[in-house]
């Protein structure tokens, strides 16, 4: 059993730590793998823009980084120029990353507003008919 509320407050304590003073979107992530371990991850902007790495890439590479391979849900909180939290749901390239390394059938995004104020999907529901790893080989 996911404890939804537990990693949506992980994803918003990651969130303190977001470098975005271009766009002022402050976003943070917590990303549950089946070791149990928890990697948290937040955007990082740059002033030539195209660098910025959004918070949910910033966990997987840490979880990656750390050895992990095998992930079951990410919680992902926004926050807004106006501090008014809204459901921030992953960009293109983060989904395709998480393609790379989830089973689209089972790993599970919580978009939260609050902590009791979410909605999970399955990566396959964000991003599907997609190129996956075995999609590349040329007949
Ligand atoms: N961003 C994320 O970190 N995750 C998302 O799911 C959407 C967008 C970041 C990228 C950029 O730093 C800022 O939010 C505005 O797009």
């Amino acid at each position: 059993m996911i404890d939804y509320e537990m990693l949506i407050r992980e994803a918003v304590a990651a969130r303190e730590n977001s470098y975005s003073p271009y766009s002022r979107f402050m976003v943070g992530a917590a990303l549950l793998c089946a070791s149990g371990k928890i990697y948290k991850g937040c955007n990082i902007e740059n002033v030539a823009y195209t660098p910025t790495n959004c918070a949910e890439r910033t966990a997987f590479f840490c979880a990656l980084a750390a050895g992990e391979r095998e992930f079951t849900a990410i919680a992902i909180a926004g926050w807004g120029k106006n501090k008014d939290p809204g459901r921030t749901l992953p960009c293109g390239v983060c989904r395709q990353v998480m393609m790379e390394f989830c089973d689209p059938q089972t790993f599970l995004i919580i978009a939260a507003a609050g902590e009791k104020d979410y909605k999970t999907f399955y990566l396959q529901e964000l991003l599907p008919e997609a190129f996956g790893a075995g999609c590349e080989e040329i007949v």
